[in-house]
């Protein structure tokens, strides 16, 4: 969106707002389709729940990973207007729940839906076989996550070496597992992780078909990355690497699927915030801007991102530092930013911040969440 365009988002609604662009939400869309013809993309709810991105994903193609219950509930009324019949494929198709872990009331809530998720480990088994038994299995293997923004596999996946057990395990407890998973770690920008990743799975999939079970689903996961900055390599020549390994490792029926979540929306949003505060410490000028880390930019602390901000006035930049609104010590969205003189009212704005920014979005300090506001839908 030009500057103009977000200037009169911000005049008409206020600040602080999010300004979500759902041309741009196709357009990533029909990119990662395009360089990777073979995978059909499960976006990852939880970068952005909003439910229009959900209804602009769904009417665009897409599927959906979620990874709680309301996650699942506000994708499946997309979907419960479909003939009974249709719906066993087409919630296979169209939804995977893929927290690896569940409360054993989720499951009792999903089995009616009889749900295809995630699991790996042999607790989590035992909880499926008892509360979700109508549920399909992926088993999620753990890959490497080196050099990822944001690193997953200390907290999920099976080790290779016990992966066929669990799939036995699985198949004797008279579940069925449909399909292997990973995640390469979040903003994946070391493209051998997924290189290694699908060898990893390829090598397990042969392994369970020597002791009789044939799994036909492989879910290569998120970690599409964004470019956030210039240094980021764009998708195509990971896409590159991805399609040749499948072509070389899998046969042409194995079903493919991808969670990408940030590359979807991440360059879909712009955030706006205003000036409230100006105060000169350290020998640098500090704005204080009616946002903050508790809010909009939450992904600062939970998603190891960081962005840039960017003022609608021109003028001679210096180093300044941003501050959020809350009292909070640690509310600080930059030290290093390079800003031209401001006034109390002007306005700021950071793009790229549609992934886990206002998704984890809190009331601290009693400060609302900024307004969204959708355009392009
Ligand atoms: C299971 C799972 N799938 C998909 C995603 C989305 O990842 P990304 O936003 O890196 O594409 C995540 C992110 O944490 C995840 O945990």
């Amino acid at each position: 969106m030009t500057k103009k365009e977000l200037l009169a988002v911000a005049r008409k609604h206020g600040t602080p707002v999010v300004v979500i662009d759902h041309e741009v939400i196709r357009r990533n869309y029909a990119n990662f389709r395009r360089h990777l013809p073979r995978v059909q993309a499960y976006y990852a709810v939880k970068a952005n729940p909003a439910p229009e991105i959900v209804r602009t994903l769904y009417k665009a193609g897409a599927s959906f990973d979620v990874a709680s219950l309301p996650e699942f509930l506000l994708v499946h009324k997309n979907i419960e207007r479909l003939p009974a019949k249709e719906r066993q494929d087409f919630i296979w198709d169209k939804i995977i729940y893929a927290n690896p872990i569940k409360p054993k009331e989720t499951l009792q809530a999903l089995d009616q839906y009889k749900p295809l998720l995630t699991y790996d480990n042999l607790e989590e088994l035992r909880k499926i076989q008892r509360y979700a038994p109508h549920a399909g299995l992926v088993l999620r293997l753990r890959v490497p996550n080196t050099g990822s923004m944001v690193e997953l596999s200390s907290k999920f996946g099976c080790d290779s070496g016990v992966a066929v057990d669990l799939i036995v395990e699985a198949f004797r407890a008279g579940l069925v597992v449909e399909g292997l998973s990973f995640h390469v770690g979040s903003q994946c920008t070391n493209f051998d992780n997924f290189v290694q990743a699908l060898n990893i799975a390829a090598a397990v999939r042969q392994e369970a078909l020597t002791r009789g079970h044939e799994i036909k689903i492989l879910d290569i996961g998120g970690g599409f990355p964004v470019p956030y900055d210039d240094r980021v390599k764009p998708l195509r020549p990971l896409a590159r690497k991805i399609n040749a390994e499948i072509d070389r490792l899998f046969s042409k029926d194995m079903e493919i699927l991808a969670e990408p979540g940030r590359y979807l929306v991440a360059t879909a949003a712009t955030a706006i915030a205003r000036i409230i505060g100006k105060a000169f410490r350290d020998g640098k000028t500090c704005y204080y801007i009616d946002d903050s880390v508790y809010h909009t930019y939450s992904g600062i602390v939970f998603d190891h991102c960081q962005y840039r901000l960017h003022a609608f006035r021109s003028g001679e930049n210096e180093l300044s530092t941003v501050f959020g609104q809350t009292c909070d010590g640690m509310d600080i969205i930059t030290q290093s930013e390079e800003l031209p003189n401001l006034e109390i009212d002007d306005l700021v704005y950071s793009e790229r911040i549609g992934a886990y920014s206002n998704a984890s979005s809190t009331w601290f300090n009693g400060f609302a969440p900024a307004q969204v506001v959708h355009v392009n839908e």
